[in-house]
C-alpha cells in the first residue's frame, strides 16, 4: 500500500522550538504515524532554533516576495522528522519567542508571519514541489489556520494531479480554542483573501479576522485533542466565541486524544532522573523524591506528600486557585515544588509562598525540560487544577511515572485519569482524584482526599500501578488520526 502523504503545518515542533503542548504533538506524531502507513512531512517556519538544527537541507520552492522579502522552503530530516523549513529571515530570524519580542508585546507583523506559513502550506497543497503531492493538508492552532482557508479559495490547482479532487483534503486541529488569532479587519486584502471572506461564513469574527476560525470555516474534518474538549466547546462556556460554527460543523468535529513520546517519557531508561524505576522497583521512586526535594530546597522528608505543578502559571491551568488552598495543603502537612511561567502576579504569589515556607514551598520560575523529567519522578502527586483544558499531556507524564494525578474535571484530564472513588477502588482501575467544578474548595477537597489516600500505603501503590500500566502512547491516537485521514481522502474520491 502507498503510504498516505499529510503535510502537517505547525509553528512548534519538539525538540526544535516549543513553547507548549502543541510542540510535543506535532513531534511525536508523524513518527507514531509512520507505523500507520501515514508518511509526514512537517511544515515549519524558520525560526533560528530550527534553520540552526538542519544541516544538508535542499532548497525545494522559492517565493520572490512573500509577505515582503524572498522565501525558499528547505527540505531536511532533523530529529527524526522529515521537515519542510520556511526559510524566510525577514519574518522568522528573530531571537526568543517564537511569538513575542524580548520585551513580551507579539511582534507587529504576527499576522503576515503566520499567514505566509499557510500560504506556503497552500502552495504545496497546490503542487509547488516536484514529486511531492500531499493527500492531506493538516493543520494545527490559530498559526496554520488559514492553510484551508487559502486551499478552499485557490480551489483546483493542478488538474488530474489528485484523485478525484481539486485540492488535497483538509484537517484542523484546535489545541485550544483560547488562542484565535485575531488580526484587524483591513488587513483581508493584504492576506490575499477575496473581499467576500470577510462574512460570518469566512473569516470574520466579531469585527476582527480570526485565523482559526478561517480554519474551522473552511477545513473538511476538525479535530480537537480530547473527546470531551470537542463535546464541551459546542457550549457557550467553553466555546470562546466559535461554538455557534463548531455546532453547524459537529458533523465533520471529533476528539483525538492525544499520547506522549513514550521513549522520552520512560522512568525505567530516564537519563535525567537520580535513580530509574518501572513498576517493580518503585522504591527507587524515594531517591527521586529527596533528589527533588534537594533541588527545591525543601525539607528532606520522606513522609510528607510532595504535590507538583509543571505548567504555564495562568488562569487556564487554575493556578490562582492553587494560590488559595496552599495553607491547606501545608496544614495537610504537604509539600508543593513548583516549576513554571507565566501571568506575573501568580508568580510573584507563589514566590511569596515560597519565601516564607522555604521548608514546605519550593518554586522555580522558568521552563527546564529535564527538571520536568525529575519533578515527574519525584512528587508523590501531580496537580492539574485547570478550569479548562483541551487536553494536558502532564498529567499523562505523571501516570508513567507513578505520581498520582489530581485534576479537575474537564476535558481531557476527564478523559485520561479515572478517579479514585470506591467502585474505581473496588474494581482495581482507579489512577487519580479528579474533582469538579475548578475552585478552591473543590480543589481543597481533593486535596484531603489524596491525603487520605497517600496515608494508606496499599491504596497508594495500587493507583500508581494502575496509572503506570495505562497506555498514554501514540499508537491507538495514531490509529484514529489515520482512520480519519483516509476516511477524509476516501470521501472525496
Ligand atoms: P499546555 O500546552 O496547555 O501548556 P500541556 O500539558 O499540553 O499544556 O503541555 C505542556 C508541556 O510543556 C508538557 O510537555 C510539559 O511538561 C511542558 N512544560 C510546561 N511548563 C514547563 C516548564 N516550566 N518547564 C518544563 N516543561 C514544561
Ligand atoms: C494546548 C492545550 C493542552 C493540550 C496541548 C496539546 O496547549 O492547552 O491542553 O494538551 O495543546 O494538544
Amino acid at each position: 500500500m502507498t503510504p498516505l502523504r499529510v503535510l502537517s503545518v505547525a509553528s512548534e515542533v519538539f525538540p526544535l522550538v516549543k513553547t507548549g503542548g502543541l510542540a510535543d504533538v506535532t513531534g511525536a506524531l508523524p513518527g507514531a504515524l509512520e507505523a500507520e502507513g501515514v508518511a509526514v512531512r512537517t511544515l515549519i517556519p524558520g525560526y533560528p532554533a530550527v534553520t540552526g538544527a538542519i544541516e544538508g537541507a535542499r532548497p525545494v520552492h522559492h517565493v520572490s516576495d512573500l509577505f515582503g522579502g524572498p522565501a525558499r522552503l528547505l527540505e531536511a530530516r532533523a530529529a527524526g522528522l522529515d521537515l519542510l523549513v520556511l526559510d524566510a529571515p525577514h519574518l522568522y530570524a528573530r531571537p526568543g519567542s517564537p511569538y513575542h519580542e524580548p520585551e513580551g508585546r507579539d511582534w507587529p507583523d504576527n499576522a503576515l508571519r503566520f499567514a505566509a506559513l499557510a500560504m506556503v502550506a497552500a502552495d504545496i497543497g497546490g503542487g509547488a514541489i516536484d514529486g511531492y503531492l500531499p493527500d492531506v493538508v493538516h493543520a494545527h492552532d490559530w498559526q496554520a489556520g488559514l492553510a484551508p482557508a487559502y486551499l478552499h479559495y485557490r480551489g483546483g490547482v493542478r488538474p488530474g494531479e489528485h484523485p478525484g479532487g481539486a485540492r488535497p483534503g483538509t484537517v484542523m486541529t484546535v489545541h485550544n480554542l483560547a488562542f484565535p488569532g485575531k488580526l484587524p479587519a483591513g488587513l483581508l486584502a493584504r492576506l490575499g483573501l477575496p473581499p467576500s471572506a470577510y462574512a460570518i461564513d469566512g473569516v470574520e469574527f466579531y469585527g476582527t479576522i480570526s485565523l482559526l476560525k478561517a480554519g474551522l470555516q473552511f477545513a473538511d474534518r476538525i479535530t480537537t485533542v480530547s473527546p470531551t474538549y470537542a463535546v464541551e466547546i459546542l457550549t457557550v462556556e467553553a466555546g470562546m466565541g466559535f461554538d455557534g460554527l463548531l455546532r453547524a460543523r459537529a458533523d465533520v468535529l471529533s476528539g483525538i486524544l492525544n499520547g506522549i513520546d513514550t521513549n522520552i517519557w520512560n522512568p525505567a531508561t530516564d537519563t535525567r532522573i537520580a535513580a530509574r524505576y518501572d513498576r517493580a522497583t518503585l522504591a527507587n521512586r524515594a531517591v527521586n523524591k529527596a533528589a527533588l526535594q534537594a533541588r527545591m530546597g525543601l525539607a528532606a522528608d520522606p513522609d510528607a506528600p510532595l504535590f507538583a505543578v509543571v505548567s504555564r502559571l495562568t488562569w487556564q491551568k487554575g493556578m490562582d486557585l492553587l494560590l488559595a488552598c496552599l495553607p491547606a495543603l501545608l496544614a495537610l502537612g504537604g509539600q508543593l515544588a513548583l516549576l513554571g511561567s507565566g501571568d506575573a502576579p501568580i508568580e510573584a504569589g507563589f514566590q511569596a509562598q515560597a519565601a516564607a515556607a522555604p521548608a514546605r514551598v519550593g518554586c522555580i520560575i522558568g521552563y527546564d525540560e529535564a527538571l520536568a523529567h525529575g519533578m515527574q519522578a519525584g512528587a508523590d502527586a501531580l496537580l492539574v487544577p485547570s478550569r479548562f483544558e483541551p487536553c494536558g499531556l502532564t498529567q499523562m507524564c505523571a501516570l508513567r511515572y507513578g505520581a498520582v494525578p489530581v485534576v479537575a474535571r474537564v476535558g481531557g484530564l476527564a478523559d485520561t485519569v479515572i478517579d479514585a472513588n470506591p467502585a474505581a477502588m473496588a474494581a482495581g482501575v482507579a489512577t487519580g482524584v479528579q474533582f469538579a467544578p475548578a475552585t478552591a474548595e473543590m480543589l481543597e477537597m481533593a486535596l484531603r482526599r489524596t491525603v487520605a489516600l497517600y496515608r494508606e500505603p496499599a491504596a497508594w501503590r495500587a493507583l500508581q500501578a494502575n496509572g503506570m500500566a495505562s497506555d498514554v502512547s501514540w499508537r491507538g491516537p495514531a490509529r484514529s488520526y489515520a482512520a480519519l485521514y483516509r476516511d477524509l481522502v476516501g470521501a472525496r474520491t
